[in-house]
């Protein structure tokens, strides 16, 4: 079995269970997270832990499932009325029509904390784990995705320039991305020097996946992206700004400079995130001809 097919395997037999007499909300707290999604972050994680020791890499899976969670929470409240107020989520009816804003607010607040839940439980050591925590809240929380969705809704009809739309996407997108990879290299007891570099690479690749994202957004239906797209119009998005071709050569520069640093990596480390890199890269290709 693929890395990605064992994740999946991990995460499905390790979902919530609470026993409460709520009728649905153990229901809803599982629902996001068994629809699926490309599990980007954990595998960057996992991955860079496959790189380097191997044999942590069953211990690293609650450490995955943590960054999936906290996505998945900035998922489903990224999805909300009051902000991108989107139907369609991973294929499936958002939570909030699924269910209600209530269990949808509520579930998000659940799967933000239970991550630090996960961390805190694993079988790693507790040094690793507080600074797996800092990593985690530090670029999840209000230094790193938190503001990046707050300045995204506040400055909605109101343009930004290229350095601050960058700020944005940055710390709305590009920071947990970074910080995926870096704990894979906190939890292989990496030097700092190697974890700044890994970090300053998921930047990079954090930026060039929300630039795909846009485009995503700008030219795709909502059959084929499993959301709702053409949902980005009064947003500052790269598309917006730059257009779909000034978007596009963007990203492509992106690529390519990711593309080079990727060759730059130990053989260990290149080999294990070669394939999964290569896939998204290269995403916004398929655009070429549209
Ligand atoms: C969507 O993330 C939101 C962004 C930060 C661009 P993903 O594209 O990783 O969504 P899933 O996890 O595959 O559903
Ligand atoms: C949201 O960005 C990023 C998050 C932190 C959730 P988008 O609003 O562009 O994500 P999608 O397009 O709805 O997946
Ligand atoms: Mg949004
Ligand atoms: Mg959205
Ligand atoms: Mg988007």
């Amino acid at each position: 079995m693929s890395l990605k097919e064992n994740f999946e395997k991990y995460l499905l037999s390790n979902l919530i269970n609470v026993e409460s007499f709520h009728p649905y909300f153990n229901e809803a707290l599982n629902y996001m997270l068994k629809a699926g999604g490309k599990r980007f972050r954990p595998l960057l994680l996992l991955n860079v832990v496959k790189a380097y020791e191997p044999l942590l890499l069953k211990n690293s899976y609650p450490i995955a499932a943590a960054i999936e969670f906290l996505h998945t929470y900035s998922l489903i409240h990224d999805d909300l009325p009051s902000m991108d107020n989107a139907d369609l989520r991973r294929g499936y009816k958002t939570l909030h029509k699924k269910y209600d804003e209530t269990t949808a607010i509520l579930v998000g607040d659940a799967l933000n904390t239970h991550s630090f839940y996960l961390i805190s439980t694993a079988p790693l050591s507790s040094d690793v784990k507080t600074k797996l925590s800092y990593e985690l809240s530090y670029n999840g929380g209000i230094y790193g995705m938190v503001l990046g969705q707050a300045i995204d809704c506040y400055f909605e009809n109101k343009i930004l320039d290229i350095e601050k739309l960058k700020f944005l996407h940055i710390h709305k997108t590009a920071k947990l991305i970074a910080a995926s990879l870096k704990m894979g290299a906190i939890i292989c007891e990496k030097d700092e020097d190697f974890q700044n570099r890994l970090y300053n690479f998921g930047i990079d690749l954090g930026l060039l996946f929300q630039i795909q994202d846009d485009l995503i957004d700008s030219l795709e239906d909502e059959k084929s992206a499993g959301k709702t797209t053409s949902n980005d119009t009064n947003k500052n998005s790269f598309v917006n700004l730059l257009g779909v071709d000034g978007a596009y050569n963007e990203a492509e520069k992106l690529a390519l400079k990711l593309e080079n640093e990727l060759n730059s990596f130990d053989k260990n480390l290149k080999e294990s995130l070669e394939n999964l890199l290569t896939e998204y890269i290269f995403r916004h290709r398929k655009f070429m001809n549209k």
